[in-house]
């Protein structure tokens, strides 16, 4: 590793696609919890956010992600619902990715909201990789705990091989027609041009070390001058949500993709009615590898650097919206600021 790792912010991976498709319990088994179990009606409501470090990532992808070759400090995962009505909810994660996870059932293949999902990485310029998931659900799979794709192809037999083959070109040829250039990802020479397709289980774990290994790779490959941001400077983020928490009322949950926030720092948020401004009271967070959004108990921060997911408790949040910006004032004109909330409203 050539650079500080200190000085390249965390790429932001928004896992999109179909409801039901597995978005979460991809997470979970990257998580090793079981937030979906606690979901009212099992459906993903709301975007989270969850904080992997590369050496968690280096890890659970054993050989395949060695953490001495990444400078880059681990992985955001941002998940979105797949029922039709959040629609603005994907448009949202999708337009804070860096790169994305578009999560496709090997059995069910492209299905309304997969294609939603691909306008929205088409429109935004997402690279992204595709998870076929699901694949322990192939007639005949033994399956194999935690393994990489090599691996447990090796222990399956012919037919149950042929059967999942069958299914993953049937995804390939739906991205072609979808105007995509796709393939296998072990097949991929280069990943700008090409949509890799990761066979992948949330369930048994098989393919998580390569779908971990590809994101670092696309990340660190193709990201990184993007992650070069000053990590010092004021923050930028965008409200996920507006949640009213016990002590501290109207609070925000915000993904911070630039810059730091502090306590006590001014801030202008976006409003119903007009930009308001306001100071941080307390910035929480649960603790790295947890679910912004399921942790009872937060962990009371001094500052938090880009990239994050953070709760922002301060004065006057009632009006503020979900999906609008977050700008920490920091060294700056207050009039600007507000103009800049302004402009990205
Ligand atoms: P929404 O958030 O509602 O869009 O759904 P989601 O994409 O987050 O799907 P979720 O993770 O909630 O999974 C839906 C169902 O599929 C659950 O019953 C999971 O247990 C099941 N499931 C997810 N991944 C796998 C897998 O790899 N194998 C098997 N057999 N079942 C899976
Ligand atoms: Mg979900």
């Amino acid at each position: 590793a050539a650079t500080d790792p200190g000085s390249l912010r965390t790429p932001i991976v928004a896992v999109l696609g179909h409801v039901d498709h597995g978005k979460t319990s991809l997470l979970d088994k990257v998580r090793g919890s079981a937030v979906s179990e606690g979901e009212a009606g099992a459906i993903t409501q709301h975007i989270g956010a969850t904080a992997v470090p590369l050496d968690t990532v280096s890890s659970m992808a054993g050989d395949l992600v060695m953490a001495d070759d990444f400078d880059l400090p681990g992985l955001l995962f941002i998940d979105t619902p797949g029922h039709h009505s959040f629609s603005t909810l994907r448009a949202r994660g999708g337009a804070l990715a860096d790169i994305a996870v578009l999560v496709v059932d090997v059995n069910d293949g492209f299905q309304p909201q997969t294609e939603e999902a691909l306008d929205i990485l088409q429109r935004t310029g997402t690279p992204f990789v595709v998870a076929a998931n699901k694949i322990d659900t192939t007639p005949g799979w033994n399956p194999q705990a935690d393994a990489p794709v090599q691996q447990t192809y090796e222990s399956q037999t012919d037919r149950a091989r042929e059967r999942l083959d069958e299914n993953l070109y049937e995804i390939i040829g739906e991205l072609s027609d979808a105007g995509f250039s796709a393939d296998l990802y072990w097949r991929v020479q280069n990943f700008q041009g090409n949509i890799g397709v990761v066979p992948v289980s949330a369930m048994t774990g098989e393919g998580i070390p390569d779908l971990l290994a590809v994101l670092m790779g696309l990340s660190q490959r193709y990201m990184k001058t993007e992650m070069e941001v000053d990590l010092q400077g004021p923050g930028k983020g965008t409200v996920l949500e507006v949640k009213d928490e016990k002590g501290f009322g109207a609070t925000l949950d915000v993904v911070l993709y630039d810059g730091t926030i502090e306590e006590g720092d001014r801030i202008v948020v976006g409003g119903v009615e007009s930009p308001i401004v306001t100071e941080v009271r307390a910035l929480l967070r649960p603790k790295a590898l947890s679910e912004i959004r399921t942790e009872a108990e937060f962990e009371r921060l001094d500052s938090v650097q880009a990239a994050s997911g953070v709760k922002v408790a301060a004065p006057d949040l009632d009006d503020a919206m979900a999906g609008a910006p977050v700008r920490v004032v920091r060294g700056r004109h207050l009039e600007d600021v507000i103009a800049a909330v302004e402009e990205e409203l």
